[in-house]
């Protein structure tokens, strides 16, 4: 083939494995243009509710996901961490009610009220700072080892729930169910 044939054969080219793949790789490949087609409406419902893969979350580490464009917490909860929630009187938070989208709006925010399941070990929570909306920094911040906004000095303990600063309420916790015990819908 001469370069000039080269060069001309290339639309031709792609048009044929253009189709080729669409014939090759089915249902899958055909339903992305669609979906694209339709932004983004069909984006938004189909991150309406997201499955999330816990599998691989090591204990004392969070996971963050994005959700509604949102970025959700997921930590797995050292003991330590689940006793320092637990031992935490209701009087004692700034915000009592769980906050929690599983529950009553006036269930109390006990540590078993925050928590996904319960042993406690899982927590998911919306990461998003009651105050004015930052993202909160995990990895045991804080002065009560949780959650610390540094937007301006939200201090958050390690059931989520705002202990020091501006912030007015716990961090929202999304519907949220387990399936299996490797994954959790959230949604
Ligand atoms: S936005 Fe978090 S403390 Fe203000």
């Amino acid at each position: 083939m001469s370069h000039a044939d080269e060069h001309e054969g290339t639309r031709r080219d792609f048009l044929y494995y253009a189709t080729a793949g669409a014939g090759t790789v089915a249902a899958g490949a055909a339903a992305w243009p669609l979906i694209n087609q339709m932004n983004p409406s069909a984006d938004v419902a189909a991150l309406s509710s997201i499955r999330v893969d816990i599998s691989g979350v090591e204990l004392g580490t969070q996971l963050t996901v994005k959700w509604r464009g949102k970025p959700v917490f997921i930590r797995r909860r050292t003991q330590d961490e689940i006793d320092a929630a637990r031992a935490v009187k209701l009087d004692e938070l700034v915000d009592a009610r769980a906050e929690n989208a599983n529950l009553a709006p006036d269930a109390p925010a006990t540590d078993e009220n925050r928590a996904a399941d319960e042993t406690g070990e899982w927590l998911v929570m919306i990461g998003v700072c009651t105050h004015l909306g930052c993202v909160p920094l995990g990895g045991r911040s804080g002065d009560f080892g949780g959650w610390f906004c540094p937007c301006h000095g939200s201090h958050y303990d390690t059931a989520g729930r705002i202990r020091k600063g501006p912030a007015p309420r716990n961090l929202n916790i999304p519907v949220t169910r387990f399936d299996g015990d490797q994954a959790i819908v959230i949604g």
